[in-house]
């Protein structure tokens, strides 16, 4: 594929995102793309795809845009004349990318699984942190409210429709993606972003309870 596409892909993208303050600002897509082509390449796969897919990955993200057949992707990729057979392996990662609680499903392409890593990745460890309260802020959540337990187990349904606290959103989905990588690249990077937040959590609550 061109390296064109991949930028031009950007650019889409970028526009698309244009004055989002919900965490789905092109700097995502563009950390998605770098650690998507690093597992790619440690891992295997068609890494045209892999990228492809991966600045594509939210350009139809539901919370934008609704359930859109993944309109703004295939509008995309034909205006690029990718084959209808890779456009439609695209459109199969996308829509199995995201995180749905309990009901988040497992790729089933090697592609898939490595654009899955990468978005997870980015949900964890430093970054992850700042995205977690900067979209809690967006949407006017509190931070932490003492007493107010994270719900377990959530359905995609529960997922979705939840107003919990960006705290909560530590236990009810940050904590768990180290467990849910797919690949061992992936599972290596994410333990050291695990153990950052974690160590994170707990200065926090320290400092809650003035106990730092
Ligand atoms: P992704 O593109 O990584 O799948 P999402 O669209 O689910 O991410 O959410 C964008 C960012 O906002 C992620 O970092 C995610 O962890 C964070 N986020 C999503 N829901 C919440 C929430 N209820 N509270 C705090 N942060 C959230
Ligand atoms: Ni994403």
């Amino acid at each position: 594929m061109d390296e064109g596409t991949f930028e031009r892909a950007k650019e889409f993208a970028r526009k698309l995102f244009e004055g989002d303050s919900s965490g789905h600002d092109i700097y995502h897509t563009i950390r998605v793309h770098d650690l998507a082509r690093t597992i790619c390449a440690q891992e295997g796969g068609d890494m045209d795809m892999v990228r492809l897919a991966a600045l594509l990955h939210d350009v139809d993200d539901r919370k934008l845009f609704g359930d859109n057949g993944f309109m703004n992707a295939r509008t995309f990729m034909d205006s690029e004349s990718i084959p209808v057979e890779d456009q439609l392996f695209i459109c199969d990662i996308i829509s199995q990318v995201s995180f749905k609680g309990k009901d988040s499903v497992v790729p089933g392409t090697l592609e898939g699984k490595i654009v899955q890593d990468a978005d997870r990745m980015d949900a964890i460890g430093a970054i992850g942190i700042a995205r977690a309260f900067a979209y809690g802020g967006s949407k006017g959540r509190a931070m932490y409210i003492p007493g107010d337990a994270p719900k377990e187990g959530m359905s995609e349904k529960e997922y979705f429709s939840n107003q919990g606290t960006s705290v909560n959103h530590f236990h009810e989905k940050l904590l768990l993606l180290k467990d849910m990588m797919n690949t061992e690249t992936a599972k290596r990077m994410a333990q050291h972003r695990h153990d950052y937040m974690v160590g994170y959590l707990d200065e926090f609550m320290s400092e809650w309870e003035g106990r730092l």
